[in-house]
């Protein structure tokens, strides 16, 4: 069985995680779905970035102490993921001892190897951030990435030679293609490699609360090799027990969004390089979730958070939002208009009906008996069965190549192609003329591009994929199977409609519930 490893950004355990930050975990167990679906042997890895001064300083701002404070955070991760339904196989967070003492151990490796060396540091410093600049990296004074102040700082430190490997990384980019989207590339080439390489700061000395080096433990190591890591130190690289590491490692698929996208795609893989390891096979670089009025910033009054939607519209309907409507290669904006409008069309009226009428009709005609594939009967059946074959396609290469939106919008096509059939067919004139093989070939269709369109919602939007699957009666697993999508004459003629199924999504009231999500923000 081939394995497929999937690894999120550990975050920061600041404060509350918005649908930003939920959007790349999203992304992964789709992800992680879709590769379990395809019969991988998957793994999915998420978890915390705990250390660092803004974690401190937070936690003394809450008078707990930083351990306290992540302990805490950690937890209230975990709560989300669950109620999201992640399936994600290993939390992994940086203030665990299994990855301390690893931590420690490459930076004692890359110390004798001569790749990290001890200078000065000298910069303009973001304390939010945790980033020096340069004064040209400035805007207006002011941090480029917060727009806040930044203070002159200078103190020992240890660096890593990023210049020795500019080179041969420079080489990897021209020779694979590891990078998604190719963008991201260019950008990273052009900003940062070609005017060269800058060496990377790895210790501190100006505060405390990260992992000390064990050669020099006045210094701490500093968050970039500290966080980096983790998806190799979660596998139990270097420890006694390394069976996950040589199962797992190269990483299949690395997500991280456009602001971490320089430290993902020139800083990891030079560790990697240094550490003698092979890379990962792809890292897909997502752009961001904004709202009208810019970033989600609590102060603008503007966040989205995961459980205001979730709770009222369900979780399958957020899910849904955020991989419909936010393009991996641009900016999304997120609307309370956007969301209300997608759930009352898209789920309601298309794939809701659909799943309405369907059953109606097999209850009111057969008695609930889908009747068995009786072939190309009716004159449009052959174009439909085509259609659907042609979008089966689409919606899989779109999913492989991490392009979620177009993939849902190719599927959607499968669902608005199937209620056109019904007005094409017009069933009900079928059963009053008499025509019980055409009526029979109608059915059966119907039936059997609502399996199809569950299958492949299994990634996507699991628990409605479950009850489709559930009103029209799929209880065989090998109906169930992505590659039984190939065949059309598979369903059974035993094969029962539930009778009255719960509607999959009640239609919104437009102007309440824009209003509701609207307050929802400002809480
Ligand atoms: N701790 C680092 C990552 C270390 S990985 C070795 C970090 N954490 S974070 O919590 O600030 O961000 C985590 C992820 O959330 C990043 O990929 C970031 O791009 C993503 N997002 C944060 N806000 C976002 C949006 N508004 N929209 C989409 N993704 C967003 O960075």
């Amino acid at each position: 069985m081939d394995k497929f490893y999937i690894t999120t950004p550990i975050y920061y355990p600041s404060g509350r995680f918005h649908i930003g930050t939920a959007y790349t975990t999203v992304v992964a167990d789709t992800v992680k779905r879709y590769k379990t679906l395809r019969g991988y042997d998957t793994y999915l890895l998420t978890g915390t970035d705990e250390h660092g001064q803004k974690i401190q300083t937070v936690a003394e701002n809450n008078n707990i102490t930083p351990q306290e404070h992540v302990d805490k955070m950690a937890d209230m991760a975990k709560e989300l993921w669950a109620k999201m339904h992640i399936q994600y196989d290993d939390f992994i967070r940086t203030t665990e001892d299994r990855h301390t003492k690893i931590v420690q151990k490459i930076f004692e490796y890359f110390l004798e190897k001569g790749d990290i060396y001890k200078g000065y540091y000298e910069g303009m410093y973001c304390v939010p951030c945790e980033t020096y600049f340069t004064k040209t990296q400035l805007v207006d004074g002011k941090c480029p990435d917060c727009g806040r102040e930044v203070k002159p700082m200078k103190e020992e430190a240890y660096f890593f030679n990023m210049k020795k490997y500019s080179e041969r990384l420079l080489k990897l980019y021209e020779t694979s293609d590891f990078i998604t989207p190719e963008f991201r590339k260019t950008e990273m080439i052009n900003n940062f490699i070609k005017p060269g390489l800058e060496d990377l700061c790895v210790s501190r000395t100006s505060f405390d609360w990260g992992i000390p080096v064990k050669s020099d433990p006045r210094h701490i190591v500093y968050v970039w090799l500290d966080a980096l890591t983790n998806y190799i130190t979660a596998l139990g690289y270097l420890s006694d027990d390394d069976t996950l590491f040589k199962k797992y490692w190269p990483a299949d698929l690395q997500i991280v969004g456009k602001d971490i996208a320089r430290f993902h795609l020139i800083y990891w893989p030079i560790f990697l390089m240094a550490l003698d390891l092979p890379l990962p096979k792809k890292i897909l670089v997502h752009n961001w979730i904004m709202m009208k009025d810019g970033k989600m910033s609590k102060s603008k009054g503007n966040v989205v958070y995961p459980e205001l939607l979730m709770d009222r519209y369900g979780l399958d309907a957020t899910r849904y939002f955020l991989l419909r409507e936010m393009p991996v290669v641009q900016d999304g904006v997120f609307s309370p208009e956007g969301f209300v409008e997608r759930f009352n069309f898209d789920l309601c009226n298309d794939l809701g009906n659909l799943l309405n009428r369907t059953v109606s009709m097999v209850n009111k005609y057969f008695e609930g008996k889908v009747p068995t594939y009786v072939g190309k009967v009716n004159d449009v059946d052959e174009e439909l069965e085509e259609y659907t074959r042609k979008q089966i396609k689409l919606v899989e290469e779109h999913l492989e190549r991490f392009e979620f939106a177009q993939s849902l919008q190719e599927l959607w096509n499968i669902v608005s192609r199937t209620n056109k059939y019904i007005d094409e067919t017009t069933p009900w004139a079928l059963e009053k003329e008499g025509e019980t093989l055409k009526l029979q070939a109608c059915m059966n269709y119907l039936i059997e591009n609502l399996r199809k369109i569950a299958i492949m919602l299994i990634p996507y939007m699991p628990d409605t994929a479950n009850s489709i699957l559930k009103q029209i009666g799929i209880t065989d697993d090998e109906l169930k199977t992505w590659e039984s999508m190939e065949k059309n004459d598979k369903i059974p003629e035993t094969t029962k409609v539930i009778e009255k199924g719960e509607p999959l999504f009640m239609r919104l009231n437009v102007e309440e519930e824009i209003e509701y999500i609207k307050n929802g923000m400002k809480q």
